[in-house]
């Protein structure tokens, strides 16, 4: 899955300060890339992601997935795109504490009519994310790197064409964080396009393209 993003900015106010989150930012992610996003924390890393999986509108800008225009799209259509071809790892917790691990991990299967089941499929992606055991577990029960392991399941559960990462290591031990990489890679080398936020210098270096951001501003692409 190909993105080209044109001139995208989004502007926010706290109090009397008014300043650009994101700021002008274009880029094209061709298709099978594994881009990984750096910079300072506040720099805008975490809104230019929301913007680019639709859920949070840019104030001027565009964003096109393959040929289609996010924002063109109405709503449904544009969480019908999302469910079916991009896999979403946000950057806080973001699971349903009724349901159980494996049931948030199934969630996104069963949000569209689909044939089939997802039973099978999340049990191999809990396999894969190393955590078998805690299928029955529910998020309260869970640490910070386990609940993020969900979330990674939950993302990959539709077999999506594009992934993205908000510092999708960020709860995790080094040897974990460096699993779920290799994961990543391999996901990679079958042709899944990554957009991946994150601090972590070592990983980051696994990708084709570490780019910076700084200010709202994408400063530095080094490929
Ligand atoms: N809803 C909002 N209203 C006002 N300001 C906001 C809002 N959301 C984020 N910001 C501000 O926009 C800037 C960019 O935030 P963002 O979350 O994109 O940074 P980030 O690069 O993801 O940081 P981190 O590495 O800490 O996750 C920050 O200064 C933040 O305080
Ligand atoms: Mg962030």
């Amino acid at each position: 899955m190909r993105l080209e993003i044109r001139h995208l900015t989004k502007h926010y106010r706290r109090g009397r300060t008014h300043f650009d989150a994101v700021s002008n930012v274009s880029f094209s992610l061709a298709d099978g890339a594994f881009v990984c996003l750096t910079g300072r924390s506040g720099s805008g890393k975490t809104t230019l992601l929301n913007m680019l999986i639709g859920l949070l509108s840019p104030d001027s800008g565009e964003i096109l997935v393959d040929e289609t225009n996010l924002f063109l799209l109405d709503d449904r259509q544009r969480s019908d795109f999302r469910n079916a071809r991009i896999g979403y790892i946000p950057q806080g917790r973001s699971l349903l504490g009724n349901l159980t691990a494996l049931d948030n991990a199934r969630l996104p299967f069963h949000l569209r009519r689909r044939s089939g089941d997802s039973l099978q499929k999340a049990r191999e992606l809990f396999a894969q994310v190393g955590i078998p055991h805690l299928e029955n577990s529910y998020p309260a029960q869970l640490s910070g790197g386990e609940l993020r392991r969900v979330a990674l399941a939950r993302a990959l559960i539709n077999s999506p064409e594009l992934i993205l990462a908000d510092e999708p290591t960020s709860d995790l031990d080094i040897e974990t964080a460096q699993e779920i990489f290799a994961l990543f890679s391999s996901l990679n080398a079958q042709g899944v396009t990554f957009l991946a936020a994150t601090h972590d210098v070592e990983l980051s270096r696994r990708g084709s393209a570490i780019w910076e951001m700084h200010s709202g501003r994408l400063t530095q692409k080094t490929e």
